[in-house]
């Protein structure tokens, strides 16, 4: 079978990164017999050098045409700016969801067994975590209206009850296939978007055969640290899950493991690894591939329903950890360090 798969790299470490991905899947295809057809787009600052744009229209026309999306990461320091008349890398990307109407972002949050000591907190803490975190994404704070004078500034945070009813009932549909049960974050004891939040979430989920409960952000932010294994499913509106996301990536010891899928009313889905560019080690080769690899497990299992090929994966990740390879971001004293492209090699010799 042929799948045709946008490959949009933007800019930093995201480039590198997605080199070792489509390594590896080349790998799954000549293994299970398919042919992954990758077009390159351009998205970001290096969007914004060559066409003046972070989200040109043939990006968008590119992914139009394809089966599923792999994005890299974007932003970096030459593109930062406080002006608001300037345009931003980030934008490509927050474009680029609207566009692709990728309404739920889910973020698997698995701590490896081979990396509990990569991990700031306590072993008995993280030891079998498994939680996903599903974050609205084209609604909220990020895309209300904004405001600047030269002594002030606003941003509107803005939902619709039925942005928040189709995000609740994917998450819903994601906990009946896990543990059953979802927490619904919001903060309804300030904001008025939370208690619409709260309301429709609870009319949906009533109605299904998951048991929820509601937390405030803040409470939820305490915790995913101090006992992350009562979570299942976590969902939330866009700018809370940003937060909890990167929160709970620590649990797993990097925010270079983890990956995301975003998924939408169309066919198309985007897949991407939840850490930025890391501008500062970008070129260095030490950058951790693992997190956009992980992000084509959930493209081949979710988008194109190939769950021997994302196992494959899984597999060989796994692997490749219990015979002691790491980046530097995972490296401890007894391991053996691999940079970027041995990593990317490594995982495709175990498949
Ligand atoms: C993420 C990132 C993005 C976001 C940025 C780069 C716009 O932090 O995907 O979590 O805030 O959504
Ligand atoms: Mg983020």
């Amino acid at each position: 079978m042929n799948y045709r798969i946008s490959v949009l790299p933007g800019d930093g470490i995201g480039p590198e990164i997605i080199v070792e991905a489509k390594k590896v899947l080349e790998k799954v295809g000549e293994k299970f017999g398919h042919n992954f057809d990758f077009s390159e787009g351009l998205i970001g600052g290096c969007a914004i050098d060559k066409e003046g744009t972070p989200l040109p229209e043939s990006t968008i026309e590119l992914v139009g045409e394809s089966d599923a999306v792999l994005l890299g990461a974007v932003g970096g320091p030459k593109w930062d700016t406080t002006d608001a008349d300037k345009v931003r890398p980030e934008q490509g990307l927050l474009g680029l969801r609207k566009a692709m109407k990728t309404f739920a972002n889910v973020r698997p949050v698995k701590a490896y067994k081979e990396l509990k000591n990569a991990s700031t907190l306590k072993n008995e803490v993280i030891e079998g975590v498994d939680l996903v975190i599903v974050r609205e994404l084209t609604g909220g704070i990020y895309f209300g209206e904004q405001k600047r004078g030269s002594e002030e500034a606003s941003d509107t945070c803005e939902y619709k009850s039925s942005e928040i009813s189709r995000v609740v009932k994917f998450a819903a549909k994601i906990a009946g296939k896990r543990q059953k049960k979802v927490t619904s974050v919001d903060k309804a004891n300030v904001l008025e978007t939370s208690r619409l939040w709260r309301q429709k979430a609870e009319e949906i989920l009533k109605s299904t055969n998951v048991e929820f409960s509601h937390m405030l952000v803040d409470n939820c932010a305490m915790q995913l640290i101090r006992d992350p294994k009562q979570f299942d499913v976590i969902v939330t509106e866009n700018m809370f899950g940003d937060i909890l996301s990167d929160e709970a990536a620590m649990l797993t010891g990097s925010i270079g493991m983890l990956s995301s899928g975003s998924f939408g009313e169309g066919k198309t889905a985007l897949f991407e690894p939840i850490h930025g560019s890391a501008p500062d080690i970008a070129g260095q080769k030490v950058a951790n591939p693992l997190g956009t690899i992980s992000s084509c497990v959930l493209m081949l299992r979710h988008s194109f329903d190939l769950e021997n090929e994302a196992q494959a994966i899984e597999n060989a990740i796994n692997k490749v950890l219990e015979k002691g390879y790491r980046t530097l971001d995972i490296m401890e004293n007894d391991k053996k360090q691999a940079k970027t492209d041995e990593m990317g090699d490594l995982v495709a010799q175990e498949i």
